[in-house]
């Protein structure tokens, strides 16, 4: 009963589930079976010795998602605040090692109040025990966490940790520091909603990964990416049979990238017409909308997708769409999903913002991800593959398995119209008629670089494809990768350009 039924009330009238109802949603039915649930703290400052209640605010242990076991705790708000106590800790490390030891995912159901104020350093401590944890197990086993309640203060660094966060709209919120001390502190007023509520993450912080409308969605979202994940970084992930021909031709593929390269296009309606069943499961959808990433499956095998989005900034990479993509590449590496590549890219986003705020550390995110990355990786270029970009892009050059371009695609330096000013710039200052003159130029710029052909001659693009086969094409080159080797020389890490 947690911390009892007033409690329990309290809990369901903010909206919320318990801890225990909450573990039930997320497992198969009957399958959880709970560790440690006498645990108690051992504090005796401020009384506390007098409150010593079985379990102490956090439930652990383990059970199975589609008949496949992971470990998880939930922390109780209805006991002392869902606040982290030394042995509370301590309980959570018992089931990460078990994760760890038997190589199958980790699930945290996060609504606390933070470090226990009565225990002072020994929470602390607890907390740290934790993100040891987190990082020793980072690439080793997934690592999922769903905000459900408040998050606040070093707290916030669990789930940083770990690969996917998932936060609840009007009851989840996370901040290092909540609006009064932001208050104090900077004189900037700001609601805790604004500040750190689950639209906040998912859109500007770019922190969460996923956004649900009530507890039950929340949960149905972790049984549905587990789906697509293995239970550790040893194994492939789960397949799943499907009806859809391998072998679809896909008319709609034929027009749905417009001839008119500065028209826009959604790369999702691309990447669904593709895909199984035209299933996408969409990861940050509302952050760094300039690049479009997420699961679906290939043939019944889970794939990870990366496409450029024309119908958001032209399809730029910027520092948010980078970071956002890297750290989405690195996961599927980690973890045996192979990448599939949409491109559609003018470049990296000019401005002094962007330079400012370090586009080229950011964007040299995603570049070393893709080039560390050893897993199948697959490209097919729809429109523009343009400078910087077409490089970063999983292209040939950094160990792009197979790289597809649609006969209308375009691989330059630059645009053309760019490419002519530049070039000709004395010419264009000197000429009688410069408009002409520019017209004529981009025409024969045109010709010889925005085609596939040039690269295709170098062998730099494997094959080029009729859009309508891209579904038939990219199943078979996933199945003759499907035995692929690749290795990184041997080092103790390397130093990804944080
Ligand atoms: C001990 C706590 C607690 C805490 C809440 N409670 N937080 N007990 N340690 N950190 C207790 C309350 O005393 C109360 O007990 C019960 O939990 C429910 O809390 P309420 O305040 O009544 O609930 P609510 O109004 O919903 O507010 C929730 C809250 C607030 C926003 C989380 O409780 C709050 O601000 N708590 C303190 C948050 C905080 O500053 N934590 C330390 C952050 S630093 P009773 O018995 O009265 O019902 C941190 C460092 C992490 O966590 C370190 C990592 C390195």
């Amino acid at each position: 009963m947690g911390g009892g039924p007033e409690r329990i009330k309290r809990q369901h009238a903010t909206g919320k589930l318990t801890a225990r109802e909450r573990i039930e949603k997320l497992l198969d039915e009957g399958s959880f079976i709970e560790l440690d649930k006498f645990v108690t703290h051992r504090c005796n400052n401020f009384g506390m010795e007098k409150t010593r209640i079985p379990g102490d605010g956090v439930v652990t242990g383990y059970g199975k998602v589609n008949g496949r076991y992971v470990f998880i705790f939930a922390q109780d708000f209805t006991l002392f605040g869902g606040s982290l106590s030394e042995t509370y800790a301590l309980k959570i490390c018992k089931i990460m090692d078990l994760a760890m030891k038997t190589g199958a995912p980790v699930i945290g159901l996060n609504d606390s109040g933070g470090a226990r104020i009565q225990e002072g350093v020994q929470s602390l401590a607890g907390y740290a025990d934790i993100f040891l944890r987190n990082v020793l197990a980072s690439g080793v086993v997934p690592q999922i966490s769903a905000i459900m309640g408040p998050c606040a203060g070093g707290a916030v660094y669990s789930p940083a940790l770990t690969d996917f966060t998932l936060m609840v709209k009007d009851t989840s919120h996370m901040f290092i520091t909540g609006p009064n001390v932001i208050k104090t502190a900077t004189h900037e007023e700001i609601t805790m909603e604004e500040l750190g509520g689950a639209m906040t993450h998912n859109s500007v912080s770019g922190v969460a990964h996923f956004i649900a409308d009530h507890d039950e969605e929340c949960l149905a979202l972790i049984r549905e990416l587990l789906s697509f994940i293995p239970q550790n970084n040893m194994e492939d992930p789960p397949r799943q049979p499907t009806r859809d021909d391998p072998e679809r031709a896909e008319e709609l593929l034929q027009t749905l990238v417009p001839e008119n390269p500065n028209k826009p296009y959604n790369m999702k309606d691309l990447v669904e017409a593709v895909v199984d069943d035209g299933y996408f499961f969409e990861v940050q959808p509302y952050y760094g909308q300039n690049l479009v990433i997420g699961f679906a499956r290939m043939s019944g095998r889970p794939v990870g997708i990366v496409g450029n989005q024309p119908a958001h900034l032209a399809g730029t990479l910027d520092i948010a769409a980078s970071l956002k993509g890297a750290r989405f590449v690195r996961f599927c590496d980690a973890f045996n999903i192979p990448l599939i590549v949409f491109e559609d890219v003018p470049g990296f986003l000019p401005g002094v913002n962007q330079e400012h705020g370090g586009i080229i550390k950011h964007g040299a995110k995603l570049l070393y991800a893709f080039c560390e990355a050893t897993v199948p990786k697959i490209t097919v270029i729809t429109r523009k593959a343009y400078g910087g970009a077409y490089c970063v892009m999983n292209s040939k050059h950094i160990r792009g398995d197979i790289n597809y371009a649609y006969p209308t695609s375009e691989i330059a330096v630059m645009g053309a119209e760019g490419a002519v000013e530049i070039i000709y710039s004395r010419e264009i200052a000197q000429v009688k008629d410069p408009l002409a003159f520019k017209e004529s130029r981009v025409r024969e710029f045109q010709e010889k670089f925005a085609n596939p052909y040039v690269a295709a001659e170098l062998g730099y693009i494997d094959e080029v494809i009729e859009p309508k086969d891209t579904r038939p094409k990219l199943i078979r080159a996933l199945e003759m990768t499907e035995t692929k080797r690749d290795t990184n020389p041997p080092k103790k890490h390397g130093n990804i350009p944080l």
